[in-house]
């Protein structure tokens, strides 16, 4: 007798997409009962925010890529929404999964909701509570549309509750960006990045910047490196530049040479920087939770974090924007600095329970259909009941 196979869509699109699609497809490849298709949206389609990642995780070539690239916020979304629709049509999936806050992950919750598929979000629940963040709006209209939520950590389950998401359709699995950590970690020692730079271990600081409101205005950014300037001749820095950065940096007046300006990295290489520096200033929101997971104190460029276990738990502090502020987080971290602890379920087995929740979900499905009275359900009231 053929097994019944389910269809599922991972959708990625942009940078931090990759490291959290990439350990489930990885992981329902060992399962009968899934078929995966996976579409790349072409948010990112320079080879370093893009290409580079699909050998350091052992990505699948994509069976879609959308090839979208850049826009406004309303083009972007805009062009996703149109080139995803038919893909639906074509595929029939039985759920769409999507990851993260960025764009490509909004865009293609609303279009699979509104054609009535399952929309699994991954990280959903977080919230920094600044509206003015594009990533935040990204994130409640993610939630709103998504069937099954599955949460990184404890605030995110609160956050959902607090907006009336049912508990049963909330789950708490971990962190999929730490199972991709915890794979690669092998070949971020193998990496020869270091000695390219000739850097020592403990002997060099990390920086990332892309976030809008940090990076596209350059008397902000100005603040910014004014502080990363200071803190250089303490310790050196590497930075790898974000392009939404990278034309803005050109106007900057007094750059040092103890700030070495990278290109975007691959990922076993950023992650052999990362693991073997003294200290990360970063407002990314993957690299405030891998600092965490590797306990490399990280001193976060921004006002607010939807991450709050990596403040609570982790060795992650919040500096704000100022160049005070950042030379005082800088201060603190020399004379207290934390050595954090490792949240719960950030143990590099997340995909495991990530399809296990799938696997409930469509078992109950499949009984519901079979069961007359309550075949005429829809996705979301299976979801809602999955805890039964
Ligand atoms: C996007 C996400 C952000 C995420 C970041 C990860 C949204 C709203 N933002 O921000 O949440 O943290 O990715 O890196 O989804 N560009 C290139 N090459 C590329 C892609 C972009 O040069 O391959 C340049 C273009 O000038 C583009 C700009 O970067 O206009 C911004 O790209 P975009 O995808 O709109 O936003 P990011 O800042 O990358
Ligand atoms: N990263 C990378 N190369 C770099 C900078 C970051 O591989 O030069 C990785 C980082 O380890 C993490 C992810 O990119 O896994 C985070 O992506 P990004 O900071 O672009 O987005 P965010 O997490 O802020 O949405």
């Amino acid at each position: 007798m053929s097994m019944i196979k389910h269809k599922l869509i991972f959708v990625a699109g942009a940078r931090p997409n990759f490291m959290k699609v990439a350990p489930l497809l990885e992981e329902l490849r060992h399962y009968g009962s899934f078929e995966s298709v996976f579409v790349h949206t072409g948010q990112h389609y320079d080879s370093k925010l893009s290409a580079c990642f699909f050998q350091d995780l052992n990505l699948p070539e994509p069976d879609y890529f959308l090839g979208v690239g850049s826009g406004s916020h309303a083009q972007q979304t805009a062009e996703i929404m149109k080139r995803f629709e038919p893909v639906l049509t074509a595929e029939r999936p039985d759920c769409v999964i999507v990851v993260g806050d960025v764009n490509s992950t909004m865009a293609a919750a609303v279009v699979a909701s509104k054609l009535q598929i399952p929309v699994v979000h991954v990280e959903a629940g977080l919230r920094s509570f600044d509206r003015s963040m594009p990533e935040e709006i990204n994130r409640i209209i993610t939630d709103a549309v998504s069937d099954i939520l599955l949460v990184t950590e404890e605030s995110g389950r609160q956050n959902l509750l607090r907006e009336g998401v049912s508990a049963d359709r909330i789950h708490l699995v971990g962190n999929l960006m730490i199972d991709s950590l915890h794979r690669s970690l092998d070949a971020a020692q193998q990496s020869n990045i270091m000695r390219r730079l000739g850097a020592a271990p403990r002997s060099f600081g990390l920086v990332t910047l892309h976030r809008p409101a940090n990076v596209d205005h350059s008397e902000q950014l100005n603040e910014i490196l004014d502080a990363i300037i200071e803190i250089s001749q303490s310790l050196p820095l590497f930075f790898p530049v974000h392009p939404r950065t990278q034309a803005q940096l050109a106007g900057y007046p007094r750059m040092s040479d103890r700030v070495v300006l990278l290109d975007p990295l691959g990922y076993v290489d950023f992650l052999c920087l990362m693991s073997n520096s003294a200290v990360v200033l970063t407002d990314s929101g993957g690299v405030q939770e891998e600092t965490t997971a590797l306990r490399i104190p990280c001193i976060t460029l921004r006002n607010n974090t939807e991450r709050p276990i990596t403040i609570e738990q982790g060795t992650n502090i919040l500096a704000g924007t100022h160049k005070s502020t950042i030379l005082a987080a800088w201060h603190e971290i020399q004379e207290h600095p934390k050595s954090g602890r490792i949240p719960d379920f950030w143990d590099g087995t997340t995909a495991s329970r990530c399809a296990a929740v799938l696997q409930k979900f469509f078992t109950l499905r499949s009984t519901l259909s079979q069961t007359p009275e309550r075949s005429g359900k829809s996705a979301s009231e299976s979801a809602a009941v999955l805890a039964i």
